[in-house]
């Protein structure tokens, strides 16, 4: 399936299907008789998003960002750089970010205070992966959360080494 060496598969296909399952039972229950709006970040976010919304038993919409990030540069957005697509007016939704991975936290600062501009009438954030050390006062903190991992990098179940290695259906750490 991968020409990737694989170093050490993190988290098997049965344990995440578990977790998002467990999420999407607590986001349902929370936001109970409320209908919420999911963004979910580009491109990493999408295999995580489309679990979590099999498993939802209230009302779901879904919209996306599409932020890219420039490690190793600086700039005035922290290094985001955001490719515009269309949103649906946010004011007064119940808004839920979908994000695959917290690293930097310089992707969730953006999506955040960008969604946050818009009003929504409340807003928290979903994470299915949480590196160790990632969580920062400057960053809002996670409300949903999948796993804390190492500070290692990571592939699969959306997450991407050089834009291959989406299509994993495990969390692995490569041996790069
Ligand atoms: P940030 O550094 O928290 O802003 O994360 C930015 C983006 O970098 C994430 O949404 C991922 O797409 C990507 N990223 C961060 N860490 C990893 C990793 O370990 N593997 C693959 N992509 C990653
Ligand atoms: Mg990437």
């Amino acid at each position: 399936m991968t020409s990737l060496p694989i170093q050490e598969i993190l988290i098997p296909q049965d344990r995440l299907q578990k977790r998002v399952s467990e999420i999407a039972r607590q986001i349902s229950e929370e936001y109970a008789g409320k209908s919420v709006l999911f963004i979910a970040c580009l491109k990493g976010a999408v295999f995580f998003l489309s679990d979590l919304m099999k498993e939802m038993t209230i009302d779901v919409e879904v919209a996306f960002l599409y932020l890219s990030s420039y490690k190793g540069y600086t700039s005035p957005q922290g290094g985001v750089r955001q490719y515009m697509l269309p949103l649906p007016n946010l004011r007064d939704r119940h808004v839920i970010l979908i994000e695959d991975i917290l690293d930097t936290g310089n992707s969730l600062i953006y999506a955040w205070d960008y969604c946050r501009h818009f009003q929504p009438r409340s807003l928290q954030n979903c994470i299915l992966l949480v590196k160790e050390g990632s969580e920062r006062e400057e960053i809002p903190p996670v409300h949903y959360r999948g796993f804390d991992i190492p500070n290692v990098f990571v592939v699969g179940y959306g997450l991407d080494y050089q834009e291959k290695y989406r299509q994993l259906p495990y969390i692995a750490i490569p041996s790069l």
